[in-house]
């Protein structure tokens, strides 16, 4: 029997610091490695289900029923599985890369907070589905204790942060660090972070280097993934034009491989941090 496939959160309190942006990047690397994707987006702002052209019909009430934002009021054990589309950008991507998509109308989940192990619900959504998958990736929105946070994680077996070399990045992916430690026994006691992505690095900048030091205080040195995302055009158009980083101009080519090894790192990491947990 194999074994099931990571569930990794992508997550850090700070907005805006590349949280859909390298759950993109991992996702497309893995596709391209021959793994098979399952893609939940638990963010409602659905960035990511618009960056990876996963289809959503317009019509509200279809879009709501076709959503994780059905699945999730009381859902049945695997029924994330009639929700799931094949990401749009055709070929390998499509064959390999499946979504649960989102909407806003994930914000009406909100309401069931409190009720009797709301929290479960994704993770019971997902049961006997992911035997299917070699990976599943979690996007969540900018929130530290928000119930859709506690829902990815009580899902997860993993957190992957990303974080910009400044200061407030930092504070916010310690505060995740804190509130996993803090609170991981009520909601998924073998909850871990594998380590730390540092994204829109500048290596001209001194700050940055000193900020990517105390990264290190969070998760240690090798919690740190040794490729850095710079910041650069390639990464704003794989966002603005929803489309694998490699179709991005001669850039967005050379910036492929440093998603693929990104994807490397954090298996091995991943791997080596379940197995301490295990
Ligand atoms: N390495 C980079 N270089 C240049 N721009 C980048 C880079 N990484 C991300 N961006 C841009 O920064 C913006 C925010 O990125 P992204 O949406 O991935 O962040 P986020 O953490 O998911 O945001 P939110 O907290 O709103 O969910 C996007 O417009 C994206 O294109
Ligand atoms: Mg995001």
């Amino acid at each position: 029997m194999t074994s099931p496939p990571p569930h990794v959160a992508v997550s850090n309190y700070k907005g805006g610091v590349g949280k859909t942006s390298l759950a993109q990047g991992l996702t497309v690397a893995a596709a391209e490695a021959g793994d098979r994707v399952l893609v939940i987006d638990m963010d409602a702002q659905g960035n990511l289900t618009r960056r990876l052209r996963a289809p959503l019909s317009p019509n509200p009430d279809e879009r709501f029923g076709a959503s994780l934002a059905d699945v999730l009021q009381r859902p049945a054990k695997g029924e994330i599985e009639r929700i799931l589309v094949p990401c749009g950008y055709g070929g390998i991507y499509s064959e390999r890369i499946s979504v649960a998509p989102t909407h806003f109308d994930l914000e009406l989940l909100a309401r069931t907070a409190g009720q009797a192990a709301s929290e479960r619900r994704l993770l019971r959504a997902l049961a006997g589905v992911t035997d299917d998958f070699d990976l599943v990736v979690i996007d969540t929105p900018p929130r530290l204790f928000c119930h859709l946070i506690d829902i990815a994680w009580t899902a997860s077996d993993v957190i992957l942060m990303p974080c910009e070399g400044e200061y407030e990045a930092v504070e916010a992916a310690r505060r995740v660090k804190e509130r996993v430690l803090e609170d991981r026994h009520t909601l998924n006691p073998d909850l871990e972070i594998a380590g730390m992505v540092v994204s829109r690095y500048r290596s001209n900048l001194t700050l940055h280097k000193q900020r990517a030091k105390e990264m290190e205080k969070i998760v240690g040195a090798e919690g740190i993934c040794p490729t850095r995302l710079p910041e650069l055009v390639a990464f704003k158009n794989m966002s603005e034009k929803a489309l694998p980083i490699v179709e991005c101009g001669s850039e967005g080519r050379h910036m492929a491989s440093l998603y693929r090894d990104v994807y490397k790192w954090s298996r091995d990491r991943i791997n080596t941090v379940m197995k301490g947990a295990a």
